[in-house]
């Protein structure tokens, strides 16, 4: 979660039984970061750094985390107009997976057809497969289900043919506070690739409805920072 799930969070929260954690996101070229500072000069926390530091910078959160937990996976969810600073971004040493980031829905991110609004581009199918075909990392997509004039499913499947190792879904159904069970389940049948399942993960009964979707592994975001996570996750 930008602006709050850096090494030192993480750190903190690995006890509760997660084998892997997310770093960032973090903003990679001049667009995205340029979006970043526009973002915090309106109040939202953000991850900011310049262009030449934000590679060390994440380089040494995987450092901080590594040290206390070497067997936990680490993740950096990462967004950028252009696949480069990704596919350099994915050489950090140590770091397992490189995320991208396509579910950003912050207008300034949108409006330079970056984060949720990746969906739609024509090369959306080959900026992934590049990243894919280059990495030195894990890639996992990181998309949000039920996109205005995108088809979920149809995603899903590119991001499977271009090879991606995980499809990170945020299960999101914009009319409840809840996930969309349905659409999960649909994708977990209708692809093969790994989905870790996301959205408004609370309890353990959650967990396993998720699990009952098909998906591979699950994540957990708000319930962690709003101090909720008051169950035990080790047994999943
Ligand atoms: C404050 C905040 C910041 C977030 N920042 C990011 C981000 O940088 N990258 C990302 O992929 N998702 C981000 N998310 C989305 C969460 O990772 C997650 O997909 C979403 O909150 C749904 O999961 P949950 O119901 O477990 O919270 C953010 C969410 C919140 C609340």
């Amino acid at each position: 979660m930008a602006g709050i799930t850096d090494a030192e969070f993480l750190n903190k929260i690995i006890p509760y039984g997660f084998d892997a954690v997310t770093l960032g996101g973090y903003s990679l070229d001049e667009k995205t970061i340029e979006a970043s500072e526009k973002i915090i000069q309106r109040g939202r926390k953000e991850f900011h750094f310049e262009l030449d530091e934000v590679i060390p910078h994440i380089e040494k959160e995987v450092n901080l985390i590594k040290k206390n937990h070497p067997n936990v996976r680490v993740s950096a969810n990462v967004r950028s107009t252009i696949p480069e600073p990704i596919i350099e971004a994915s050489k950090i040493k140590d770091l397992d997976i490189i995320e991208i980031n396509c579910h950003c829905r912050q207008e300034e991110i949108i409006a330079i057809g970056c984060g949720q609004e990746m969906l739609k581009r024509d090369d959306f199918s080959s900026y992934i497969s590049e990243i894919v075909d280059n990495s030195e990392s894990d890639v996992s997509v990181k998309i949000r289900a039920n996109v205005d004039g995108v088809d979920t499913l149809k995603t899903a499947k590119i991001i499977e043919d271009a090879g991606a190792d995980y499809l990170h879904l945020d299960a999101m159904d914009p009319t409840v506070f809840d996930a969309d069970w349905k659409l999960l389940e649909n994708v977990c049948k209708n692809t093969n690739i790994k989905v870790i399942g996301n959205n408004s993960i609370d309890s353990v009964e959650k967990i396993r409805k998720m699990y009952d979707c098909g998906v591979y592994g699950f994540s957990i975001a708000r319930a962690v920072i709003s101090g909720s996570l008051n169950f035990d996750i080790s047994n999943f």
